[in-house]
């Protein structure tokens, strides 16, 4: 976990020309650095640059990434072959990339583990097959957006994400320990969740309350941002596989009532989702039975 915010760090550290390289504003790309939310919808932005990068499976996106610390790459090939044989260090040791890739990568699958274990868990709280979720979601993918929120000079101006739900099914966030930034809204206030040391904090996304007739809902969050200091958080997130059909099973739905929401692809919730902007209400609303 620490490795993984000293990743983070130093990717956000890169000089401006060395991030623009990645710099994209379309959702449907598998790798990329933006700014705000949707920078495309919105008319309102946030105080927040991310590096959006799918994690599963791995061995598909870990080329695209990067984890790059132009410093080492810039060396030309003689200086590199002259500081491999003076430093006593081993390829992978001194090739900062490689480093920083297997950093990501073990963290990505680690996560990937837990956030299965806790939808199993979740399906038996709910009565149903510890596999119910698991299955039901098929093959399910990863992304990781890598949050920077820069200091602010008015941080009650804006927000570094505005209140939100994730449009995912879980998601397992690593807060930075130095700076605080989330809440969440509780009884209609909104608490401030502190980092803790070692510890994840886990929302439950919108696939999550449609596909537990609403039995689990998923958490209203925000990020506030810092006038002095800038503030790293990373979220990972379980989605359903895209033509997965989200629905819930019978044994959620009570004889008389209808399930709460319509059947849907998680590929219609996800576009639906980047079509909008996070400041028009609440996407599951639209997926709602009459
Ligand atoms: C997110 C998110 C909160 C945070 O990336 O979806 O809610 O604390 N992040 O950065
Ligand atoms: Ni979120």
């Amino acid at each position: 976990m620490e490795k993984m915010l000293e990743v983070a760090n130093e990717f956000f550290g890169l000089p401006m020309e060395e991030k623009m390289k990645l710099y994209s504003n379309d959702p449907s790309k598998t790798t990329r650095l933006s700014t705000s939310s949707n920078i495309q919808k919105e008319k309102i932005h946030n105080w927040r640059d991310y590096l959006r990068l799918h994690c599963y499976p791995l061995d598909k996106y870990t080329k695209e990434w990067p984890i790059n610390p132009p410093s080492f790459n810039d060396l030309t090939c003689c200086v590199k072959v002259a500081v491999f044989w003076y430093s006593g260090l081993t390829m992978e040791e001194m090739d900062p990339l490689h480093l920083g890739v297997e950093i990501v990568s073990k963290y990505c699958s680690e996560i990937r583990q837990l956030g299965l274990r806790l939808q199993e868990a979740i399906s038996e709280s709910l009565g149903l097959d510890k596999d119910y979720i698991n299955k039901s979601l098929g093959e399910q993918g990863q992304h990781m957006a890598i949050n920077y929120y820069p200091p602010c000079p008015e941080p009650e101006l804006t927000y570094g994400l505005p209140a939100h739900t994730d449009p995912n099914t879980l998601t397992i966030l690593l807060q930075d320990m130095q700076v605080t930034g989330l809440q969440l809204l509780k009884d209609g206030k909104w608490l401030a969740v502190k980092p803790f040391p070692n510890a994840f904090v886990v929302n439950i996304g919108d696939q999550l309350q449609a596909l537990s007739n609403s039995k689990y809902k998923s958490t209203w969050h925000r990020a506030v941002v810092n006038a002095h200091k800038a503030r790293i958080s990373i979220a990972s997130f379980l989605c359903p596989s895209n033509t997965a059909l989200i629905k819930a099973p019978k044994e959620l739905i009570e004889d008389e009532s209808q399930a709460i929401y319509r059947d849907y692809t998680y590929a219609e919730y996800y576009n639906k989702f980047w079509s909008r902007n996070l400041d028009q209400g609440h996407c599951l609303e639209l997926f709602k039975n009459i």
